[in-house]
């Protein structure tokens, strides 16, 4: 039985789930594929460095390059993460012929482009599978099982941190700054949480989600992109009030025009599948013309789960090396037409809005807030005074701009206490 080469770039959580997934279903990988997997090189930072599985020490280098020009290799698959290290990795992976793998969606948000040209002149595929929603075979799904159809939406629960943090809050009435920090002693949230709290992490992913569902390249600047550390219990008391939960979404949209593409927590009705995708877990609706809804669910993190959709992948590129069936060209063109999509601004995204407002109480501040709301065309449509100093108010659907104009409106009533909150809202 023929025997295909993987240059490992990094043996951290993902590196080490690889490696035992090779060798816990060894035999069952070899069945389907009709070959064996065999990792021949492994490079890290630290070479002594403790491990998470047994591996066989002279394989393991700092010397990158010498993975990559290694002739025994055929496949690389670049697990360390970041963006200015991977990506000379793989642009050197890919200029010695060599396929590659990655779950490194920061990598393909910030330099998708000239790694996938650089692909396509040299005849090699970038597969990366595990670069959103982890161990869902998402990518696949969007790419192969969705090939003959046109996607018009998708609405998804891509970081699993973030949802952990928000599920975690709902269920103990227990506020942000109490929760990350639980959720960084136990591991679930990193030491510096910003990349996933801040909403970074998940434009990373909504980036590739554009890319394969509408083939249009979305720059994460262009985005709108909002995290949660606004969020309070008293927020998750009202959404229980009106049928609602809250939720860390990612939404990309096809208009016929340009494509609208938003990061943000929204408090969605509580009927919706997507609200009962919970805790770590990750969770993405799709809207497409042919098919209609579909939905797809799992462990969008973690060694093991992240594992799978690498060594998938890897699977994949055997098989296209074995069949010699690879077309040459790479994934982003074998899916659909690549264009230059307009983006749509984000000023002229369209939500409604729940406010919450600290506000001194007197008489005739209710009426100032509806006056900024109704000088920019925002229609209220519920108000509700909480306990203390506390008033919420919904507002019909409205511009992001018009909203931007009001809170310069607030900012200028003198019983308006502090800046006010605000969540968007999906019916
Ligand atoms: N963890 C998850 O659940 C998950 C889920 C989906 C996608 N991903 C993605 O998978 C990738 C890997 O994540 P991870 O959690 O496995 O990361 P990790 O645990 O931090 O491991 C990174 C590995 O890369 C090595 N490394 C870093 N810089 C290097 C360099 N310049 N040269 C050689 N080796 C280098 C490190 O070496 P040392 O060990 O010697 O320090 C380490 O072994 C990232 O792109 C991440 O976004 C992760």
């Amino acid at each position: 039985m023929r025997t295909l080469g993987i240059g490992l770039l990094g043996l951290g959580n993902v590196g080490s789930g690889l490696v035992k997934l090779l060798e816990d279903n060894a035999e069952a990988i070899a069945a389907r594929l009709g070959a064996r997997l065999e990792v021949r090189r492994i490079a890290v930072r630290e070479v002594d460095k403790p491990r998470m599985v047994e591996v066989d020490r002279s394989l393991v280098t700092t010397d990158v390059e010498a993975v990559l020009a290694d002739p025994a290799v055929q496949i690389v698959v670049e697990l360390v993460g970041g963006e200015v290290a991977a990506r000379e990795f793989v642009l050197g992976a890919i200029e010695r012929g060599k396929h590659v793998v990655t779950a490194n969606k920061a990598l393909l948000a910030a330099h998708g482009d000239e790694i996938f040209n650089a692909a396509e002149r040299r005849g090699v595929d970038i597969f990366y599978e595990a670069s959103v929603c982890g161990g869902v075979p998402l990518i696949r799904a969007l790419r192969d099982g969705l090939a003959s159809d046109k996607i018009d939406e998708f609405i998804g629960i891509v970081n699993g941190t973030s949802n952990y943090i928000l599920t975690r809050m709902a269920d103990e009435q227990r506020p942000f700054d109490e929760i990350l920090a639980d959720a960084q002693a136990q591991g679930y949230a990193e030491a510096d949480p910003g990349l996933d709290v801040d909403g970074w992490d998940a434009a990373h992913k909504l980036c590739v989600l554009c890319s394969l569902c509408f083939g249009a390249r979305v720059p994460v600047t262009e985005m709108l992109v909002d995290g949660l550390r606004e969020i309070a219990p008293i927020d998750f008391d009202y959404a229980r009030r009106i049928g609602c939960v809250l939720k860390p979404l990612v939404i990309g949209r096809d208009h016929a025009s340009d494509i609208e593409a938003r990061v943000h927590v929204a408090m969605i009705p509580e009927r919706w599948l997507l609200a009962t995708v919970s805790g770590v877990f990750n969770g993405v609706y799709v809207s497409s013309q042919a098919l209609g809804p579909s939905l797809y669910y799992g462990r969008g993190a973690g060694m093991m789960p992240t594992a799978v959709a690498v060594v998938s992948d890897v699977i994949e590129v055997a098989r296209d090396i074995l069949s010699a069936a690879s077309s040459g060209l790479p994934l982003r063109l074998r899916i659909r037409d690549w264009r230059e999509r307009p983006v749509r601004p984000r000023g002229e995204l369209v939500s409604r809005f729940y406010l919450r407002f600290r506000v001194r109480d007197r008489p005739g501040v209710l009426a100032e807030l509806d006056g900024v709301l109704a000088r920019e065309g925002i229609a209220v449509r519920e108000v509700s005074r909480e306990v203390g100093e506390t008033v919420i108010l919904t507002t019909q659907a409205a511009r992001e701009q018009a909203m931007q104009r009001a809170f310069e409106g607030f900012a200028r009533i003198d019983a308006v206490l502090e800046r006010p909150r605000l969540i968007r809202m999906m019916d």
